[in-house]
């Protein structure tokens, strides 16, 4: 359960502290479900600086180390691209080597970047609060995606 958007901004911390070059967040849900909220949550976790906002006419953005060794973040919106060809597009290829890769409404698009990936899927209920329901595809993140929902049932969220 996310009450607030407090909640999912700190679930996106908790997410941000685990991500490391080469890891792939898809985030899925309705206009207003929160994934930019949880993004700027990842980016507290990952160190990174800059604010992350909601891109209108910027499809992919930066997001630097704060301290040496650290690693990029890339904040992707898919919201205003056509299908998977226009995702290859960007050429995210290149970013994953050096970079974690976020990317909004990235459900049926970003998955090829990387076989092994976390998807969270944000639901907004018709009280304003948010659910998140984490997945994760491959041995890793299956195993993180139950340590992170299991540390949010343990404190009571
Ligand atoms: N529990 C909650 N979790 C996240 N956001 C919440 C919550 N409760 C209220 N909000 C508010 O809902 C809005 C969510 O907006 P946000 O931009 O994160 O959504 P989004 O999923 O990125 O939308 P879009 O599809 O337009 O990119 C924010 O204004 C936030 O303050
Ligand atoms: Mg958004």
């Amino acid at each position: 359960m996310l009450p607030t958007a407090e909640d999912t901004h700190a679930l996106g911390e908790r997410i941000g502290r685990l991500l490391g070059a080469g890891d792939l967040v898809i985030l899925d849900g309705a206009l207003g479900a929160g994934k930019t909220v949880l993004t700027k949550g990842i980016a507290v976790g990952m160190g990174v600086t800059g604010i992350v906002m909601s891109p209108t006419f910027v499809i992919a953005r930066v997001h630097r180390p704060a301290t040496p060794g650290g690693v990029r973040l890339v904040h992707v919106d898919a919201y205003r691209l056509g299908g998977r060809l226009e995702f290859d597009d960007l050429d995210l290829d290149t970013d994953m080597t050096t970079a974690a890769v976020v990317v909004e409404w990235g459900e049926g698009r970003a998955e090829q970047l990387a076989a092994d990936h976390l998807l969270v899927r944000l639901t907004r209920h018709p009280d304003d609060t948010r659910t998140a329901e984490l997945s994760g595809t491959g041995e890793r993140w299956s195993r993180l995606a139950e340590e992170i929902a299991g540390a949010a049932a343990h404190r009571g969220a």
